[in-house]
Formats: structure tokens, C-alpha cells, sequence
């Protein structure tokens, strides 16, 4: 949940400006050892940063030299397990939040600066996507552990209308994924598809893009431009698959063929498309815009149920099973079976 890295026994410490917490499992026997940890204590100065020493010997003299070195929590090395020490050490670092506070907060940081940087180098040109494969585990990480909701909440508080469309969708494809129980995989293919879904916007003018209002037609037609751009820029990355191709093109796509850019109808259209057409249309119902209050959960799931012919129904079903919470898991899978 957090970048770890690893000192040995002659760290110097001379970059403290990013440790938020040290874990020492060193013999406090031994003078390189507390020599070490002098210089941290010297180092850091007044700056908090916990510290927690894992012991194996847990004599008197040890226990006595922790106080002289700043340590504020001692655990026996050998009864402890490593999940008890992390989240000791988090509650030492922000003692008013839980683990999973931490982790959700630290990996929805983490996903948005990799996502400011997917759109300024699809902006540049030189999106690589190997930056799109850093951003699914803390994704999933954070909407597994910390819910759903959580995730919202954290989305809404950001000011970039694309950044929180785009990780509201990734959000909810992550979560429509755990809950039709796809293969981790698959799960990672629908975080994908919903951070990369509208990578075409990097090139769409921001006057349109971020227009406090409704779109006239031109302006219509050059925001439509997002899905075929989308794809420009994948194929330009030359390494995206062939479901991310499809994803960015074809997301506004629509069974009755009623969509763009292509009017695809029906079987044109992939599963895993059909699957993020219904989290972006859901995203863009309920997100706070600046021309209108965010849409509640039950009218905007009746405008999805109510597009007969244009989305797959029993998907739409899973997918409102999925956002109501419904204990229904398996369903669409054992019906299309
Ligand atoms: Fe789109
Ligand atoms: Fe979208």
C-alpha cells in the first residue's frame, strides 16, 4: 500500500524527506545497529517519523536502549505478524485513521497521478501503456478494500471533471467486475477499459471539454471526435490489446446501432464494450457537473433500464444488482451460461 524500501545497517537516512515511517528489525546487541539508529534520530531532528523496532531478544538492556532512540513501539519479531506491525505503523502515522483509510486515500493518489500522466502523454503522443498497468492493482486494491463508496467519495472531492469521470468509470467497472466474479484478468481488463475508455478527450479543446453548459451542435460534433481519437492514440501507443482498441472507440456504441462512431449494431459490439457502455453512461448520469446536481442512484438506474434495444438488458440488471448491493452474484453469469 505504500512504497517500501529496504536500509541496511550502514543507511545514512539522508533523504527523510519522503520516509513517513521506519520498521527496524536490527540486533540492538550489536553497535553498527544503534549507530544506525542514532543517526536517524539525529537526522530527522524534531520531525515525527514513527519507528518500530522488532525484537528477538527482548532482554532489559535492549527494551532500555529503545527509549534513548526514539522508538515507539516494540514487537517481538517472532510472534508478530507482519499484517499487526504495518498497521501499528499507520496508526502511529495518522492515529485518527484506520489501515484501510490509509490504503484506500494512498492508492486514490496514487491512480490519479497516474492517470494525470496517461492524458499528458496521450496529449505528447508517448503513452506507453505499461502507466495504464501501474494504475489497476491500486485501483482494485482501494475498491476492494475500501468499497465502492468510499471511492466516490474520494472522486468527488477532485476538481478535473475528466480525471473523476474517468476513475468514477473505473471504479465501477472494478466493482461490476468483482461482482459478476470475473477472473482477475478480466478484472483488470475492465479497470483498463475504464481508465482508458475516453483517452481521446486529451485532444478534445478544453473550451468544450470543461464548457460550463450544454453543448451546441459543432461543439457536439467535435466532443463526439473523443472515441476515434481515443483510438488514434492506442494505436500510436502500439502496444494496447485489442479490447482496449475496441474500448475507445466503440463506448458510445450502441445494439440498435443508434450509436458512434461506427453505428455498430448488435453483435459488433464486444462483451466487454457492452459492459463499459453501461459504466460510462452511469458515471456520466450520477457525476457532479457544473451545470447540474449529480443524479441519484434510482433515477439514474430506471433512465439505464428504460434504453430498451440499446443495451444488453440482463447486463444493465447485473449492473443494478451490482450498484444496489444486492447479494446476487452469480446470477448473470449462471443465466448466460
Ligand atoms: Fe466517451
Ligand atoms: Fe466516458
Amino acid at each position: 500500500m505504500a512504497r517500501c524500501r529496504v536500509a541496511g545497517v550502514d543507511e545514512q537516512w539522508l533523504n527523510l524527506e519522503s520516509v513517513i515511517g521506519v520498521i527496524a528489525d536490527l540486533a540492538l546487541e550489536r553497535p553498527n545497529a544503534i549507530r544506525c539508529l542514532r543517526r536517524l534520530a539525529a537526522r530527522r531532528g524534531d520531525r515525527r517519523i514513527p519507528l518500530i523496532y522488532l525484537t528477538r531478544t527482548g532482554t532489559d538492556a535492549v527494551l532500555r536502549e529503545t527509549g534513548n532512540l526514539g522508538i515507539m513501539a516494540c514487537f517481538s519479531a517472532l510472534a508478530i505478524e507482519p499484517r499487526t506491525i504495518v498497521a501499528s505503523l499507520f496508526r502511529l502515522i495518522a492515529p485518527g485513521k484506520t489501515t484501510t483509510d490509509l490504503l484506500v486515500e494512498y492508492n486514490f493518489e496514487l491512480v490519479g497521478s497516474l492517470f494525470s500522466e496517461i492524458f499528458a502523454a496521450a496529449r505528447s503522443g508517448s503513452l506507453d501503456m505499461k502507466t495504464v498497468d501501474e494504475a489497476v492493482g491500486p485501483l482494485l486494491a482501494a475498491v476492494q478494500e475500501g468499497g465502492l463508496n468510499r471511492w466516490i467519495t474520494l472522486i468527488q472531492a477532485h476538481d478535473d471533471t475528466t480525471l473523476r469521470h474517468c476513475l468514477l468509470v473505473a471504479g465501477y467497472a472494478a466493482h461490476f467486475a468483482i461482482h459478476l466474479g470475473l477472473s482477475s484478468s478480466e478484472r483488470a481488463t475492465m479497470i483498463r477499459a475504464g481508465l482508458i475508455h475516453d483517452v481521446g478527450k486529451a485532444l478534445i479543446p478544453l473550451s468544450v471539454l470543461n464548457k460550463p453548459g450544454k453543448l451546441n451542435s459543432s461543439e457536439m460534433a467535435t466532443m463526439r471526435d473523443h472515441a476515434a481519437l481515443g483510438h488514434e492514440i492506442l494505436v500510436a501507443a502500439g502496444s494496447a490489446d485489442p479490447i482496449m482498441l475496441a474500448v475507445a472507440r466503440h463506448h458510445h456504441e450502441m445494439l440498435d446501432g443508434s450509436g458512434y462512431p461506427d453505428g455498430l449494431r448488435g453483435d459488433q459490439i464486444g462483451d466487454t464494450v457492452r459492459l463499459l457502455t453501461i459504466c460510462d453512461i452511469y458515471a456520466a448520469l450520477t457525476e457532479r457537473r457544473p451545470y447540474r446536481p449529480p443524479m441519484p442512484q434510482t433515477e439514474a438506474l430506471q433512465i439505464l433500464r428504460g434504453m430498451t434495444g440499446k443495451l444488453e438488458p440482463a447486463l444493465v440488471e447485473a449492473f443494478a444488482i451490482s450498484i444496489e448491493g444486492k447479494a446476487k452474484r452469480h446470477e448473470y453469469i449462471a443465466a448466460t451460461a
